[in-house]
């Protein structure tokens, strides 16, 4: 690729930068980043390729998650360990539904920058640049906080890299025990409709690993660093551009902040920035489709990040809203089929079902969220075509963001452990019974 530089964004239009008030300051910043050991390795990311590939065929699935946004403040031990037993939790009932192996993928260890609908933010009569998240600028509402700092960017890889030893360190082992399903508390489930449906996965799960270690002698339930793979946005272009590089003896560039980056909703214009710089880069990566994308746009973006039909290259993450997948998705599958590529096809079924309560939450209802996957497997069931993973936005906490699940929290509760600064994530308690109810409805089909 003779036209494309790591930089070579810099001469389309980039929707959702910040604007630094010393744009030679963030290009330093971009140079000594760049200096730095890079966060993963090719070899992990061309890995990833390969068992996304597999996914993309039916043979593995994929799941995708974590927080709407990371920030500084939950570099913690006790958070990212949360984060990563709910994944593999909800990794095992998924393994348990779909019969298939489950490539685990976090939105984790770069997930510091946010799209914003507006560049600005007026609050009586005082208008500053809008929070994008931790890696550009700061929440608090004064003028120092708000300004775009280009060291964040340093700050932020520093703490992707913190949180990334820290996976790596639990997911070689001395984690072991988290997804002992002898220890899973599925209690809050008690009064639900299905909680004896839940007791069986769980119990079906013991057994399996039992069965396992009983046969090969080795602890089934070992974890191997290959089986956590990290993702986040790749918005932010100075950061991104800052960690691609060459690697000895492989060809073409690769972006080592993170093994998936995705293309979000808002930057996915064809002539854009954020199309430029992906398509110079080795890695798989995703691109989000909401209601607003159509067959032409679709197929031509993926000709453009993927023109070789690499396997693996391109997932598709769809995000339509509950009871809106009938009616948009089938077209873009019938566009991409008429193609003849086989791409991966996730569901995001949280950013087409955010609504604001009268009390002024952005929430997002269990229901709906367990609906749009239930309608996405069916479309792709019914097109010959199928579904390869689920994207959610949770946390392994007990914040109170989403509305239903077993617990039946109602909009009342959102007060009483609303922390996100951006989407409401789905708590431990939901995200994994979500899976369970993933899982039972794969195992009913
Ligand atoms: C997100 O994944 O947090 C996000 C902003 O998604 P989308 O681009 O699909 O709106
Ligand atoms: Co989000």
């Amino acid at each position: 690729m003779t036209d494309w530089a790591p930089d070579s964004w810099q001469g389309r239009a980039a929707a959702q930068q910040p604007t630094y008030p010393d744009p030679e300051a963030a290009r330093r910043m971009v140079a000594e980043i760049g200096q730095l050991p890079p966060l993963v390795t090719s070899w992990e990311v061309e890995d990833l390729k390969t068992q996304l590939a597999r996914a993309a065929r039916g043979e593995t699935f994929v799941l995708q998650g974590g927080d709407c946004a990371e920030n500084f403040d939950d570099c913690r031990a006790d958070s990212i360990t949360a984060k990563l037993k709910i994944l593999m939790q909800m990794s095992l009932v998924l393994v348990h539904g779909t019969r298939k192996q489950v490539v685990r993928i976090g939105r984790i260890a770069g997930q510091y920058a946010k799209p914003r609908s507006s560049d600005s933010e007026v609050r009586n009569g005082v208008s500053l640049p809008a929070y994008r998240g931790d890696l550009v600028n700061r929440e608090a509402f004064t003028e120092e906080d708000r300004t775009p700092d280009p060291t964040l960017m340093l700050r932020a890889y520093e703490r992707a890299g913190l949180t990334l030893n820290f996976i790596r360190a639990l997911a070689d082992g001395g984690f072991a025990d988290l997804h002992h399903p002898e220890y899973w508390d599925i209690s809050f489930a008690s009064g639900a409709r299905h909680h004896a449906d839940y007791v069986r996965i769980v119990e079906s799960i013991r057994e399996s690993m039992n069965f396992m270690t009983a046969i090969t002698g080795v602890d089934a339930e070992v974890l191997r660093r290959v089986d956590f793979f990290t993702s986040h946005e790749g918005l932010a272009l100075y950061y991104e551009q800052a960690q691609t590089r060459r690697v000895p003896r492989r060809e073409g560039w690769y972006n080592l902040s993170t093994h998936m980056p995705w293309i979000g909703m808002r930057t996915a214009q064809l002539d854009g920035a954020h199309v430029e710089f992906h398509r110079g880069i080795k890695n798989p990566l995703g691109i989000k489709i909401g209601p607003g994308m159509n067959p032409e746009w679709l197929v031509a973006l993926v000709d453009a990040l993927d023109p070789k039909r690499e396997p693996g290259r391109i997932t598709l993450i769809h995000r339509m809203g509950a009871g809106q997948v009938a009616a948009k998705l089938p077209v873009l599958v019938e566009a991409i089929q008429r193609t003849g590529r086989t791409v991966l096809w996730v569901c995001d079924p949280m950013h087409g079902n955010t609504e604001t309560t009268p009390q002024g939450y952005k929430t997002r209802r269990f229901d709906k969220i367990l609906s749009e996957v239930e309608e996405s497997f069916a479309v792709h069931t019914e097109l010959g075509s199928h579904l390869g993973g689920v994207h959610f936005e949770m946390t392994g906490e007990d914040v109170t963001e989403c509305v239903g699940g077993a617990r039946g929290l109602s909009e009342i509760d959102l007060e009483r452990a609303y922390r996100t600064r951006v989407d409401p994530r789905l708590n431990y308690e939901q995200a994994l019974e979500l899976a369970m109810q993933v899982a039972r409805g794969l195992r009913g089909r």
